[in-house]
């Protein structure tokens, strides 16, 4: 796929833009707080319905203005594809595609396939189980549609569940009837994301070691508590527990208490790594994240690397400028030092929410 034309209106801190893509590196360059991740948060929106950055759809909205409109235009499979986002302060959130309104964004989500790479993507492998989740969750969701359904079910009836717990009398009978349906989402939930992480452990394995010259072998393994159970078993593992959540007041076992642990030559990188084996176990997972989403979904997904230049050493830069050689790029940095010698560029000025070539 390609992406081949942003316009943008009263979003953060543009008023109006255009901007035309290149099927390579598009780079973006300003100093701090001048619109460069902006640019990055716009396109995602278009993949995703939603920002990475906040859960307040309304802060996109320029400060003084009333709406905001983000378009993009981008090609898949010879064909052309309009998306266009509009926001208004009260926060009524329209998305169309092709002049078509979406409805449900996970008829959308996986058109559009991005992978995002930015300093905050370390904590996947430092920061707490749910950045991790989120990661493979993410992957899952561009993968399959009826992953992020099923997923968006699981989460509503985990929000019931746990309201059900709060309450002075619990009714459990009713309890009973929601671990049945969580189980069979639960069941289609663990499989999936097994899968997903077989196949991103396939890949991430040759990307390390040609990362770190043979020196380093990775791996991941996923921890839940219902792998290669039936849906019968993870029934009675949840009423089992049910106990403990009314102790609590709140669901002590499901999926959103799975994990991943990444090990480096058998160690856990995240609590041993040094900060150069942390991110470079963080750049062979990205890239196997793209590898995945590529040969899973045949199509080129778009790299978005937001400012991570400045992150990585002279090598792993190297192997990332090979690496992006031949797909679509958004890169943004505040020192395009690392470009010379690099063919297939546009760079693009960023300064205080304006653009110039
Ligand atoms: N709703 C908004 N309205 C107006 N301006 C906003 C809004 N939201 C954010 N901004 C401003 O947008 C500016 C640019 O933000 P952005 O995160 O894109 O900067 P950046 O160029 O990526 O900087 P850095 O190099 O520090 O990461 C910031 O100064 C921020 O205050
Ligand atoms: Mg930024």
């Amino acid at each position: 796929m390609k992406l081949n034309e942003l316009k943008i209106k009263n979003f953060r801190n543009y008023n109006e833009e255009h901007i035309e893509f290149i099927n390579g590196i598009n780079l973006f360059v300003g100093n701090n707080a001048q619109g460069k991740t902006n640019i990055i948060e716009s396109i995602y929106m278009c993949a995703f319905g939603k920002s990475y950055r906040t859960t307040k759809d309304t802060e996109i909205i320029k400060f003084d203005k009333e709406f905001c409109n983000i378009e993009l235009n981008y090609e898949k499979n010879n064909t052309f594809n309009n998306i266009k986002l509009n926001l208004n302060k009260i926060n009524k959130k329209e998305i169309t595609k092709n002049g078509i309104k979406i409805n449900k964004i996970s008829d959308h989500v996986g058109d559009i396939l991005v992978v995002i790479f930015s300093p905050d993507s370390l904590d996947i492998v430092k920061g707490a189980p749910g950045k991790r989740r989120a990661f493979i969750d993410m992957i899952c969701c561009q993968l399959s549609k009826s992953y992020l359904i099923i997923h968006q079910e699981y989460m509503k009836c985990l929000k019931l569940k746990n309201i059900l717990l709060k309450k002075d009398i619990i009714d459990k009978e009713y309890i009973y009837v929601l671990h049945e349906k969580m189980s069979d989402y639960i069941l289609k939930i663990v499989n999936f994301r097994n899968q997903t992480i077989g196949k991103l452990l396939e890949k991430a394995k040759n990307i390390e070691l040609s990362l770190t010259d043979g020196k380093e072998n990775i791996d991941i393994e996923y921890i839940s508590d219902f792998i290669n159970l039936n849906k019968y078993e993870i029934k009675k593992y949840l009423d089992d527990h049910l106990y403990i959540d009314i102790l609590r007041k709140s669901s002590v076992k499901g999926i959103q208490r799975d994990d991943i642990n990444i090990y480096i030559n058998n160690m856990e990188v995240g609590k041993y790594g040094s900060q150069g084996q942390n991110r470079t176990a963080l750049l062979t997972l990205k890239l196997a994240d793209f590898e995945v989403l590529k040969d899973e979904k045949e199509d080129r997904p778009i790299l978005l690397l937001d400012d991570i230049m400045s992150e990585l050493d002279s090598t792993r830069i190297n192997y990332l400028l090979k690496y992006i050689e031949n797909y679509q790029s958004i890169i943004t940095t505040t020192d395009s030092s690392f470009v010379e010698n690099v063919d297939n560029i546009q760079i693009l000025k960023v300064l205080n929410g304006r653009l110039e070539k």
